[in-house]
């Protein structure tokens, strides 16, 4: 068998694994439940969970990865040989195939809006309701829903192909500097609006009685999704990794550089608003409906509008190529492919399901599955509900309890041979986490978070 790629440099690995967590995550979702939640007073829960349990999470997948030189079914496989356990990396493999299709959906019209921006329709809405009218045709038009969806999928197909080295770590290297400088012209454009540090003080400024027990189950499953956890990605992304890299390092890396961002673009996103009079509590419809109205009225909106729908488009990129990087590394370990054919049939196979949720938006709107929810509603639904925290509550007890704390120690150790906090890690591991994730599964399942 030839022999296993690996990342060509420690910046090149770290600004991958970046780009999978940041994504619409952080631009899209991050600033309006902050924006619902009391702002400042909710990133402090955040960040809370993001320290205690997406950090010490990454770093257990970077080992299990990084152990085993496998894709995550034969990660599991090769430390657990009996039972099933192997299971649990199917279950993420599954996640990133049928997440990476509704995904695509969403990152296609962030495509669509590049192109509406720069070609001027935002000044056509006066007011947000109009913008809101504009993105309602807009998805629910076929023809635009699904060619977008093409055009995001061939992107992330033609990055793919080219392997670890040649293409996600060199596209990593280029697009996320990119990303980076968008995003502090944007917030240097925020906050130098007229009226901005309103925005800037209701983002930073703790308001606790805005916080209650459904904020923290906000905040710690959203720690999940940001950190792209529970889906088989840092396993995999770690499998390319070799035994001289610090995975601690790395992994501290990763979790910055993603708060980092989401914290940016949050200051740009209120800061914009709050000048422009327009409502911060918009939920989820805030980039697509509020936003159009504030480049609107803002000098120099054309541009700056294009330039934050190019931002989620490259944070939208760097994430898609991670989910299928899983599915394609699986099927080069295990099956034996090719990348060219892994890449070819594998996206192929994603588009396809996709396309049903690009249509859930239109024609399929109101076709319910079990008469329950849309296509599109009920996938997001079992991967953000279901799949996810059950993968994370799976890998934290067979790390802590199955595999072990002492090999997975070991593991790190090796590039680290200090790990001073390895009782800490392995306290968050066994104990916390599992209790933490638990409890999610529960809300959830009942019906109080999101
Ligand atoms: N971490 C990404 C984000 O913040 C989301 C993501 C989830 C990416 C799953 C890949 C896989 O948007």
């Amino acid at each position: 068998m030839a022999k296993r790629e690996h990342w060509g440099s420690r910046i090149g690995f770290i600004l991958a694994a970046a780009g999978s967590a940041i994504g619409l995550g952080n631009i899209w979702k991050f600033p309006y439940i902050a924006g619902q939640n009391g702002g400042a007073a909710f990133v402090v829960v955040y960040l809370g969970c993001i320290v205690g349990i997406g950090f010490p999470l990454m770093l257990a997948e970077f080992a299990i990865g990084r152990k085993t030189q496998k894709d995550p079914l034969g990660a599991f496989r090769n430390l657990r040989p009996q039972g099933r356990w192997f299971l649990v990396g199917g279950l993420g493999i599954l996640a990133s195939f049928l997440i990476f299709s509704y995904y695509s959906v969403v990152a296609g019209w962030t495509l669509g809006y590049i192109y509406k921006a720069a070609s001027g329709v935002f000044s056509n809405f006066a007011v947000p309701e109009e913008a809101g009218v504009h993105f309602a045709s807009f998805v629910s038009n076929p023809w635009w829903a699904i060619s977008c969806h093409a055009a995001f999928m061939s992107l992330c197909m033609v990055i793919v192909i080219g392997g670890i080295k040649a293409g996600i770590e060199r596209w990593s290297k280029i697009l996320m500097p990119i990303l980076f400088l968008i995003l502090v012209g944007l917030v240097l454009r925020g906050i130098t609006l007229e009226g901005s540090m309103r925005g800037v003080q209701f983002f930073l400024k703790a308001d606790f009685t805005q916080l209650n027990w459904t904020s923290v189950l906000t905040a710690l499953g959203h720690a999940f999704f940001t950190l792209s956890l529970a889906m088989g990605i840092m396993i995999t992304y770690g499998s390319y990794l070799s035994k001289e890299d610090n995975l601690v390092s790395s992994a501290f890396m990763v979790v910055f550089l993603d708060t980092l961002i989401a914290l940016m673009a949050g200051l740009a996103i209120f800061s914009s608003i709050f000048a422009m009079g327009l409502d911060p509590a918009a939920g989820p419809g805030l980039t697509f409906h509020i936003l159009p109205a504030v480049f609107q009225r803002m000098p120099a909106g054309i541009l700056f509008g294009t330039m934050f729908f190019l931002l989620l488009a490259i944070a939208a990129l760097t994430s898609g190529i991670s989910l299928l990087e899983v599915v394609v590394t699986f099927f080069i370990d295990e099956k034996g492919w090719s990348r060219r054919k892994a890449v070819l049939s594998l996206g192929s196979a994603v588009f396809i399901l996709g396309i049903l949720t690009a249509l859930s938006f239109g024609v399929l709107e109101n076709v319910k599955i079990f008469g329950w929810r849309n296509f599109f509603e009920g996938l997001d639904f079992i991967c953000a509900n279901l799949l996810l925290p059950i993968g994370a509550l799976l890998t934290a007890i067979f790390v802590g309890w199955v595999w072990g704390m002492r090999p997975a120690i070991q593991e790190v150790r090796s590039g680290n041979p200090r790990f001073l906090f390895a009782p800490l890690w392995s306290f968050l591991i066994r104990f916390v986490s599992p209790v933490a994730v638990a409890i999610i599964i529960v809300a959830k399942l009942m019906g109080k978070a999101f």
